[in-house]
This record gives structure tokens, C-alpha cells and sequence, in this order.
């Protein structure tokens, strides 16, 4: 059976983007690969968070997983500071990786760009994220798009690392969805969906409630034309909702322009928030029931020994390749 690594930050609560971007993906897959699900707190602390934000926040994407679908019988979910094979291997993997190459990654370069303190740690978090992947020898990865340029990177570390020590990562593929890869910003459609956008209104938590929902898809910045139409580049705002009605009733989006012909913004915007409170409420339940038994800690518990027994394997082969320590079988 092949493997998928894939991961979320709790960086806030979980948006429409990551849902249709990854977590959906996720529940698909469950059962065709041997897969581990992550909580990678470790990538959050790359820029500032709040202590006890960050706690709720692991625990709530904890309770997300699970409440959108993913089985904890069948896949593994766990905490990645729970892991620190993670961290081990994400140092040896920064030890391979060239400062050039960090520097050209787009997402630090976006959330760099006019701050005046950022940490080391938002240069070389894609070294981790290799690490992240790599301990699995995970064969499929499946993310949004805006991850496809660190997974390019994690397979060029893969390689580099196979040829220079010993040939032992497998050389993970990209799996991007092809409706749905980029949700955008509802506020700015030009920017995609960020669940630590300081603007609320930009984005749809998946436990916003349906009155916040039906607000914000009705604020959306659409343009003047009034035409219910799919075009990325002239209207993106309209086209990023077509995408998100399109993928929650599975439905081709020609269809949903055919029936809205003749009709206004209007429409279709209140329509759209139906669909979406309709595909939410019963992940909100779940999710809240979840959050007031114990049974999270025992999933995490259980994900965290799998995980660890799998990547301290692999950081096994991977000191011994580079020659740290002593040698151990
Ligand atoms: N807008 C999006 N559309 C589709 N997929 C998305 N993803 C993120 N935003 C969108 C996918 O969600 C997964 C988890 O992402 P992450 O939490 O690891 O980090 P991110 O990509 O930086 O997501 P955010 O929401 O923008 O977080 P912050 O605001 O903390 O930076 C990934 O598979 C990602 O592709």
C-alpha cells in the first residue's frame, strides 16, 4: 500500500481553503493509502503565536480531522512536536539545503516582505516540511497549490540527499485538486484564502456560524457586470464562488452558470451560503461532540506512538547515511 503525509498548521481555524485545498482530499484517500495526517504545530511558531491560542488551536484542527471524515483506525493523526524525529531530521535536511534556494520560496517572500523581525525560522521552515514528508516515505502528497513550490523542494532534497549519503528517501509526488487548488480571499480575490488573514470577512471558518457565513459570502467583492459567469482573470471574485458552490454540490460549474442565466448576484450569493451552511452544520456537530469527550486524547496518543515508531526508522538511516554519532542498526 502506498503512503500520504500531509499536514495542517493550527495557525487559526481551518478555512473553506483548507478544507477544499486539503482536508476533503484527505477523507477520499483514507482508504486507498496508508496515510498520516499531521498537526504541524512546529511550522506555526514560525511566525508569532499566542500561547494558549496555540494549544486551543491544536486541539480544535485535532477535532476538525476527525469531524470531516478522517479515521483514526485507519490513518495515523498526531501532533508533530509530539514526534521529534521531525525537528532531527528537519536540522540534517537544513544541513542540505542551500540559503538560495530558501530565499526563493514565494511564501517567504510573502510573509517577510515589509516586516521587520522574522524569524530564522520562517527561512528554513521548508527544510522541515521536507523532513515532515521524507520520514514517511510517503509516495504522495496531497496539498493545495500554493505548497507545490515546497514540494518541489522536498523532492530536490530527497534526490541531493540520495546521491551525496545513500539512496533511502522514496521521491515524493504532488497531488493538487483540480477544482478548488486555490480558494481566494472573499475580500480580495486576487489573494488566496488564509486562515490568519487579519481580515475576517476574507475568509469562511469551517465553524463560523451560519448568520457569519451567509455575511460574509454576501460582502464578497464581486465585480459590476452582474453576470453569474466563470472568468479566473476578469471576474475572479464570482469565478472563486462558482468554484466553491461547483465543488460542495458537486456539480459542474457550466450547470450552476446555466441555471443562475438571467439572475442577479443576489441570488445566487444567498443560494451559495445555503450550500455551504448545508455542508458545514454536520462537520459543527461532530466537531463540538469531539471537543468535550476525551476520546481526542486517546487518537493522538495512539497516532503519536505509530508516528514515532515509523520516523525513528527513518532518522535511523538517515544519521547513519551522514555519519552522525555512532553507528546503530
Ligand atoms: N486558499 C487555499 N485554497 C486551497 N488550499 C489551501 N491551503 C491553504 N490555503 C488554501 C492548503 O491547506 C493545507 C494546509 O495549509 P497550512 O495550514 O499548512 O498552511 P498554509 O498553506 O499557509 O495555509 P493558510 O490557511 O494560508 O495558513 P496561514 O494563514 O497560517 O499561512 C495545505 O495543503 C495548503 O495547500
Amino acid at each position: 500500500m502506498k503512503t500520504i503525509f500531509s499536514g495542517i498548521q493550527p495557525s487559526g481555524t481551518v478555512t473553506l481553503g483548507n478544507y477544499i485545498g486539503a482536508l476533503k482530499q484527505f477523507v477520499e484517500l483514507q482508504n486507498e493509502y496508508n496515510c498520516y495526517f499531521c498537526i504541524v504545530d512546529q511550522h506555526a511558531i514560525t511566525v508569532p503565536q499566542e500561547r494558549l491560542e496555540l494549544r486551543k488551536n491544536i486541539r480544535s484542527l485535532a477535532a476538525l480531522y476527525i469531524a470531516v471524515g478522517i479515521d483514526p483506525e485507519k490513518a495515523t493523526l498526531f501532533i508533530q512536536s509530539e514526534v521529534p524525529a521531525h525537528a532531527q531530521a528537519g536540522w540534517m535536511l537544513q544541513c542540505v539545503s542551500y540559503i538560495g534556494e530558501l530565499e526563493r520560496m514565494t511564501q517567504f517572500k510573502d510573509k517577510s516582505s515589509g516586516k521587520e523581525a522574522v524569524s530564522a525560522g520562517l527561512l528554513t521552515y521548508p527544510p522541515l516540511m521536507a523532513a515532515d514528508i521524507l520520514l514517511y516515505q510517503t509516495d504522495l502528497v496531497p496539498v493545495g497549490e500554493d505548497q507545490k513550490q515546497h514540494l518541489e523542494l522536498t523532492r530536490d532534497l530527497a534526490e541531493r540527499f540520495n546521491n551525496k549519503y545513500n539512496d533511502i528517501f522514496t521521491i515524493p509526488e504532488v497531488r493538487i485538486p483540480k477544482v478548488g487548488a486555490r480558494i481566494m480571499s472573499l475580500q480580495d480575490p486576487t489573494k488566496k484564502m488564509s486562515k490568519s488573514d487579519p481580515n475576517r470577512k476574507g475568509f469562511i471558518s469551517i465553524l463560523d456560524d451560519p448568520k457569519t457565513i451567509e455575511k460574509k459570502i454576501k460582502s464578497s467583492v464581486t465585480d459590476s457586470d452582474g453576470i453569474v459567469k466563470f472568468d479566473k482573470e476578469n471576474k475572479p471574485g464570482i469565478s472563486n464562488l462558482l468554484s466553491i458552490y461547483s465543488i460542495f454540490e458537486n456539480k459542474p460549474i457550466s450547470v450552476i452558470e446555466a441555471h443562475y442565466e438571467g439572475k442577479g448576484y443576489g441570488d445566487f450569493k444567498g443560494d451559495l451560503a445555503a450550500v455551504v451552511v448545508k455542508n458545514l452544520s454536520p462537520i459543527q456537530e461532530k466537531y463540538h461532540s469531539l471537543m468535550e469527550s476525551d476520546e481526542l486524547d486517546r487518537i493522538l496518543d495512539m497516532g503519536a506512538e505509530k508516528a514515532n515508531i515509523q520516523a525513528n526508522k527513518m532518522l535511523k538511516k538517515m544519521e547513519n547515511a551522514m555519519g552522525l554519532g555512532r553507528k546503530r542498526r
